[in-house]
């Protein structure tokens, strides 16, 4: 692996500086009801009055031992499907590598529950593979055709009476999504674009359900209340979320399953949404009940389900997003609903080590396929070794001797932080913030990492995490 000519801007070093601003305050949350858009003037009469349903299905990873979001993200498509939601209004990101892949002992069959039924089936390939990108999630968000390259086509094509859902399943980090291409997705970035879409008229209210580590770092103190957006997140912004279904839980996965086939809070609200009636439970509701399924049964596990933006849209019912299920007709919404809490979930970040080991496990004493498992068991630990010990070295030397950086200088000499690794982004924010120099970081990071190790997880093959 050859060393990579490092070119970092100054308005990238700024952006660190401003998350770090940032990361300290708590939003303060209204509940006074919301604020609707002014009727647009040139409304041409194509929107319904009672508006469309529109949404968008994010799978941010890629890889067999990721399969719980791509899972999660093609259960939310069957259950807007159920709900009425049209197959045109609904924009699907997956890397599409799971159904196919060879560790998946059900050919062509995704599932988000031990029991559950195929999810895969039906779902579109919209935006699939490479094409799974920032660039394209921001111009099917904006409905800008233009901006798009690869995929569908298919964008959110919405009007000023529309509800538009946003669902996004990943890995992340303080102020960072995951994508399973490079660049990954950053909060400055993703807020300003649902600015612009709030000041282009094109939609009613938002609602955004966010899965990933330090999930609430992406809107805390940066999606304003006053875009008629909702958000809720899986986790606050300091702490992990948590994969459920996984080897070793309780309730058990078929045997042949090695990995986990869902997340917490995603499967709390799916589950929820798929046997109500959504005409008769708001959005609150869902909240209070997510929150206290993905809280956790004791203080082991479990995370801190919150809530962003305008708080008061989130007494509206989930039909205008979601659609209902007409089987659900008269089940109406009741507190102590059936959920069952689980007895051991998986934190994210050590999903793919729980399938590298489970499948260790299983393999047959002396097969290829118990060394092929200990080799990625071995090498996601000393990837993982490796990140933390770097970004530490880092810290020491910069803080130590002079003061710091980037994470492209970082990653050009360390190698790429990858999923795991964007845990350390609020060290390297920190760092930044010090007022440290470019050049100070290059100089740090080149003596912490003599060389970029050689395995899967570090090679910079896929680019750089900013
Ligand atoms: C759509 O994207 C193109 C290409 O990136 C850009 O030039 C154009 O300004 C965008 N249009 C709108 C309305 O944002
Ligand atoms: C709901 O209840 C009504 C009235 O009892 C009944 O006619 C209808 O079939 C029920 N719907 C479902 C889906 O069970």
């Amino acid at each position: 692996m050859s060393r990579v000519t490092v070119t970092v801007t100054v308005s990238f070093l700024a952006f660190f500086i401003s998350l770090v601003a940032v990361s300290g305050d708590v939003i303060r949350l209204p509940s006074q009801a919301s604020k609707f858009f002014r009727k647009a003037e040139n409304d041409d009469g194509d929107d319904s009055p009672a508006g469309n349903k529109w949404a968008v299905l994010v799978a941010g990873s890629s890889g067999y031992w990721n399969y719980r979001h791509q899972a999660d993200v093609c259960h939310a498509y069957q259950l807007l499907r159920k709900g009425g939601v049209k197959e045109d209004n609904i924009v699907v990101f997956m890397y599409d590598d799971i159904a196919k892949n060879k560790e998946n002992p059900r050919p062509g069959i995704i599932i988000n529950s031990p029991n559950g039924d195929d999810v895969y089936n039906g779902v579109p390939k919209d935006y699939t593979g490479k094409d799974v990108n920032v660039g394209n999630l921001f111009a099917v968000i904006l409905g800008n055709k233009t901006a798009l390259k690869g995929g569908s086509a298919k964008v959110v094509n919405s009007g000023p009476n529309d509800h538009i859902f946003i669902y996004y399943s990943d890995h992340g980090g303080p102020g960072v999504l995951g994508m399973p291409t490079s660049p990954y997705l950053y909060a400055n970035d993703l807020n300003d674009v649902l600015k612009k879409k709030h000041a282009s008229g094109t939609y009613k209210s938002l609602v955004f359900y966010l899965e990933a580590c330090e999930s609430g770092s992406i809107f805390e103190g940066l999606l304003p209340e006053d875009l008629n957006i909702y958000a809720t997140t899986a986790s606050n912004a300091e702490e992990s979320s948590w994969g459920t279904y996984c080897p070793g839980d309780d309730p058990s996965l078929p045997s042949e399953y090695e990995t986990c086939l869902g997340d917490l809070y995603s499967v709390s609200w799916m589950e929820d949404s798929d046997k109500h009636n959504l005409q008769t439970e708001s959005l609150h509701q869902q909240y209070e009940l997510v929150k206290k399924r993905t809280a956790g049964s004791d203080s082991s596990y479990g995370s801190h389900v919150m809530e962003f933006g305008d708080v008061g849209l989130s007494k509206e019912k989930l039909v205008l997003y979601m659609g209902t299920n007409p089987d659900n007709e008269n089940v109406t919404f009741v507190d102590e609903n059936s959920l069952k809490l689980p007895l051991r979930v998986t934190n994210q970040r050590d999903a793919d080590l729980v399938h590298f080991w489970d499948k260790y496990q299983k393999a047959p004493e002396g097969s290829a396929r118990k060394a092929e498992a200990q080799k990625q068991v071995l090498e996601a630990m000393s990837h993982r070794l490796h990140v933390d010990n770097s970004v530490q070295l880092i810290g020491e030397l910069l803080f130590g001797i002079l003061e710091g950086p980037s994470v492209r200088a970082f990653e050009s000499h360390c190698g790429s932080l990858s999923q795991y690794g964007i845990k350390h982004m609020r060290s390297i924010a920190n760092i930044c913030n010090a007022g440290i120099k470019m050049e100070q970081m290059e100089e740090a990071a080149m003596q912490a990492c003599p060389t970029i190790p050689a395995g899967s997880w570090s090679s910079l093959h896929r680019g750089f995490s900013a």
